[in-house]
């Protein structure tokens, strides 16, 4: 048995894919979504040693909480200060974020951009952009420019990943710098890694009128078609939105909790099927 534990659990997407991936590979796995409040969340991660689950994934609100309840939480979990995959390995517990290995080999794979060398602009510092920023240090970016909408937290991941991975090619981006034309002849990669865009009718975070042709605009919200998307296109920009990243941070649980090549096409199928009709424009 595998799963997710989040509250509330039941938009969860990754059912859908994990279940099909297991089928795929006609392994006697199930993936279940447990509805597991906040002040269960102890409870229920005792639960997995006592029950024997394979593993689990979380979800909003228990990706930070659950740091501490682990036997062993590796340097990704540690750096992005989120825990997003628990492994069980007779019952010592360890956990992971697959966050930045997904969205790599989602920009590798279905992207067919190669970080290495370039120069990236990430929006956001929650969970999500410290995974994606720690996996394109990692990845040898050129150089990596950090903006965030409250201004001291961006400049702590700035701080956070010089010393932690001694990369000095980090910097911030300050707002006169987003609305410096100069500055984004520069930009190879954008990633928009904040929450804006998941609700309909949202800005874009970035501003459209700096798009060129130059740059891979990659959005990983992954509920609808973004105003950020939309002005990627128009700028003729190649671009991915956060289903892709989706599958892959999927994928690296699916190869942890079994030890098996994940079936991607199998696990992109089952997804786009699903959300065939909820995916929404706007
Ligand atoms: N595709 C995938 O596989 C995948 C995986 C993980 C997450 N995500 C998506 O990534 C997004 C962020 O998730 P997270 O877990 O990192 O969340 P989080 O830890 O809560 O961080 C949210 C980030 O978004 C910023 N933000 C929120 N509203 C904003 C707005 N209106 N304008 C500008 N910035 C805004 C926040 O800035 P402040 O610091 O100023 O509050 C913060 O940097 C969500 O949309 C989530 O669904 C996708």
């Amino acid at each position: 048995v595998t799963g997710v534990f989040g509250w509330p659990v039941s938009h969860s997407l990754s059912p859908v894919f994990q279940n099909a991936a297991f089928e795929a590979l006609g392994l006697d796995f199930v993936y279940v979504p447990f509805a597991v409040r906040p002040e269960d969340l102890p409870s229920a991660v005792s639960g997995i040693r006592a029950l024997g689950i394979a593993g689990v994934n979380l979800t909003i609100p228990h990706k930070e909480s659950a740091l501490a309840l682990l036997d062993e939480v590796d340097e990704e979990a540690r750096l992005a200060g989120a825990v997003n995959t628990i492994n069980n390995s007779d019952g010592t517990l360890r956990g992971t974020t697959t966050d930045g290995r997904g969205f790599i080999r989602s920009l590798r794979e279905d992207g067919r951009f190669e970080p290495s060398g370039r120069t990236a602009l990430v929006l956001g510092a929650g969970g999500a952009a410290r995974s994606i920023c720690a996996a394109l240090v990692k990845e040898g970016v050129g150089a990596l420019y950090i903006w965030n909408r409250t201004t001291r937290r961006g400049q702590l991941l700035v701080g956070h990943l010089r010393s932690a991975l001694g990369c000095q090619r980090v910097y911030e981006a300050d707002s006169d710098r987003l609305n410096d034309a100069a500055f984004w002849k520069e930009i190879d990669l954008l990633v928009n890694a904040t929450s804006a865009g998941m609700r309909q009718g949202d800005a874009s975070p970035a501003p459209a009128s700096r798009l060129h042709r130059g740059i891979f605009v990659y959005d990983i919200v992954y509920n609808r078609f973004t105003a950020l998307l939309a002005a990627a296109r128009r700028a003729g920009c190649r671009f991915l939105d956060g289903s892709s990243m989706l599958v892959y941070q999927g994928a690296v649980s699916f190869e942890i909790w079994t030890g098996r090549a994940a079936p991607v096409e199998a696990m992109k199928r089952a997804l786009a099927a699903a959300t065939a009709e909820s995916w929404q424009d706007g």
